[in-house]
């Protein structure tokens, strides 16, 4: 017996959803939506003269986003959507995040499929294989968390009033493109940030966001190792947003530099995604990216925490632990304190 027409449908709805944000995504990387939105309404030459690119590839990108709905046609000129203008990347609530993560899935799930019969797990360099998603990775990052810090994180974890002092210095290890300590920044004006990620790439966008923002007097990036970074004096807090499960296999000696690092009273701020404790939670629809994720970190050599398993490791090094959930759960701050001697 074949598979029921309910089923051939739904999973081509699935694909059909898939390709609609395959072709956002073009549209995003080559900034279509934001021009087409500046011109209001473009034929695809003028829109491919306009960006500066291949008028066969645009023209043919047009009709696709047109199929899709992301473009309307107007007196023989195309013109964007409501849906089209929600994945222009600077948009409040963007849904570009959503684009970048579907070109980045299915990078992952080919990679996957192929290092599943070896065992082979190359690390972080998988994602370094398309430089058209790792130019977007640091602002998906941004569009996708920075709300939920600046509107639940920030005003719910306490430990937060430490950069509110005067001369505070936050280190942020692992620090992408830097938006943590931009928002931070902007938040309390007093503090100082020192952000370190092993990506020279990272340092440059966070530099020059910074730059941006005119925040360059009190925030520094360095390309440096979370293992190993000059610092003259210890710090307020230690922020790892998405880092520690990259480099949990060394946790002893991560634990010890977060020991080593801060003042006495001082905290490390740990965000990772909330890995749930048994497999039925992962129905939940809301844990679908966090559990194609957990695949996709396995080519990294990496994989997803529960709290749990944090505190424990902040208990080792005699530091006392507050957890706190957000996102329905879904995300998870642990923060570590250092006791005042
Ligand atoms: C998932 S990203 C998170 C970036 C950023 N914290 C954010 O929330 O947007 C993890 C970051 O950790 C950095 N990283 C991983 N291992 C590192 C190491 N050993 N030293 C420095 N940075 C590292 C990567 O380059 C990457 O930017």
């Amino acid at each position: 017996m074949g598979i029921s027409k309910e089923l051939r449908e739904q999973a081509m709805n699935q694909m059909q959803g898939a390709m609609a944000l395959n072709i956002a995504f073009i549209g995003i990387y080559n900034a279509l939506f934001a021009t087409l939105s500046g011109m209001r309404k473009a034929t695809p030459d003028e829109l491919a003269t306009k960006t500066g690119l291949d008028k066969g590839y645009v023209e043919r990108w047009c009709d696709a986003a047109f199929c899709f709905g992301f473009l309307d046609e107007v007196d023989e000129k195309l013109t964007l959507t409501d849906l089209g203008r929600a994945f222009i990347p600077d948009i409040p609530g963007t849904a570009m995040p959503f684009a970048v993560q579907s070109v980045l899935s299915g990078h992952m799930a080919e990679r996957a499929a192929v290092f599943m019969r070896s065992g082979e797990q190359p690390g972080e360099e998988v994602l370094a294989e398309r430089k058209s998603i790792l130019a977007l990775f640091g602002p998906m990052l941004e569009a996708m968390f920075s709300g939920l810090f600046e509107e639940q994180i920030l005003k719910n974890v306490p430990v937060f009033r430490e950069a509110d002092k005067k001369d505070s210095l936050v280190l942020d290890l692992g620090c992408g493109n830097g938006w943590y300590l931009r928002k931070l920044a902007m938040h309390f004006p007093c503090l100082h940030g020192i952000g370190i990620d092993d990506f020279q790439k990272n340092i440059n966008h966070a530099m020059k966001l910074t730059q941006k923002e005119g925040l360059d007097s009190r925030l520094t990036f360095v390309k440096g190792d979370i293992y190993g970074f000059p610092l003259s004096k210890p710090v307020d807090l230690i922020a790892m947003n998405r880092a520690l499960h990259h480099v949990w296999s060394d946790r002893q000696t991560i634990f010890q530099i977060f020991k080593k690092h801060l003042k006495n009273g001082g905290s490390a701020i740990i965000w990772e995604p909330n890995w749930p404790k048994s497999r039925s939670d992962l129905r939940d629809p809301a844990k679908r990216g966090m559990a194609f994720q957990n695949l996709a970190e396995h080519i990294m050599g990496n994989h997803f925490l529960r709290p749990e398993e944090i505190e424990a490791e902040f208990h080792r090094v005699d530091m006392e632990t507050a957890t706190y959930l957000f996102a329905n759960g879904n995300e998870a701050i642990v923060v570590g304190t250092k006791k005042l001697r």
